[in-house]
């Protein structure tokens, strides 16, 4: 598609985002550009960009279906989506079923463990502030979201966590954790965003293969045979 009379409005750091000509809604671009670090490390991918769309679309197309409002109206085509425009919260939410990452670095956790329970974690949006973990009371506090809010992303997340952990169980992926993102619609909370290998941890059930950021963060080469790896099977599974 033609994006060159198109007006950009924001340029993330993977997605550019551009205005639709409709006040409800947006068009998202997914970009080849890869960051880690908070944007320490940065990388042109070839391809990343389309792969992460169509997984973002499978993942949204079957949370649509089981009844998870998202912002995904329909592809435009390969790497362009129209998508409602919310209001986006400035709290992430982070999913974890297995210890890992930051979790594992917190609190002494080794990766790869498995939670007694689904943890959930609220984090400001703020590269400037490194993303910090908040409580309830920090961010109603200081504005970011309501209490009623709140409880409505921890709800939404605990139902899309076990749809997805259904979801990559049959494609034999675990799923170990991952990032939301909500944002406000005509008074509604909808997930936003995308969820991708870029935005999850994902490892292959029997050899525990990352196929996710991970390969990009730590170097261990194979990031989009990875990522390729991800949407056949979410393909073959749908
Ligand atoms: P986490 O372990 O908190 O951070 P890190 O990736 O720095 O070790 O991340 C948990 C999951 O959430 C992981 O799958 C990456 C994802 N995530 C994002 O996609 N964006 C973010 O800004 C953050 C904080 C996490």
């Amino acid at each position: 598609m033609e994006l060159n009379d198109m007006k950009l409005l924001y340029e993330g750091k993977s997605k550019s985002v551009y205005d639709s000509g409709d006040s409800d809604t947006l068009i998202l671009r997914f970009r080849d550009s890869a960051t880690a670090g908070n944007g320490a490390k940065k990388a042109e991918l070839d391809g990343k960009g389309k792969l992460n769309a169509a997984i973002s679309a499978i993942i949204y197309d079957y949370l649509s279906e089981n009844g998870i409002e998202t912002h995904l109206e329909k592809m435009i085509d390969d790497v362009t989506a129209l998508v409602k425009r919310v209001e986006i919260v400035s709290v992430e939410v982070i999913v974890r079923n297995i210890a890992a990452g930051s979790f594992s670095k917190r609190y002494g956790v080794p990766e790869g463990t498995p939670l007694k329970n689904t943890v959930l974690e609220f984090c400001m949006k703020s590269d400037e502030y490194g993303d910090p973990m908040m409580n309830d009371s920090q961010i109603t506090a200081i504005g970011l979201a309501t209490q009623a809010e709140l409880d409505e992303m921890r709800s939404a997340a605990l139902r899309v966590d076990s749809l997805l952990s259904e979801l990559f169980d049959k494609c034999g992926i675990t799923l170990a954790d991952y990032k939301l993102e909500f944002g406000r619609f005509h008074g509604r909370l909808i997930l936003a965003d995308e969820i991708s290998p870029d935005s999850c941890r994902l490892w292959d059930k029997s050899t525990g293969k990352k196929l996710d950021k991970d390969r990009f963060r730590r170097d261990l080469g194979d990031v989009l045979g990875s990522y390729r790896e991800v949407l056949g099977r979410l393909q073959n599974a749908r």
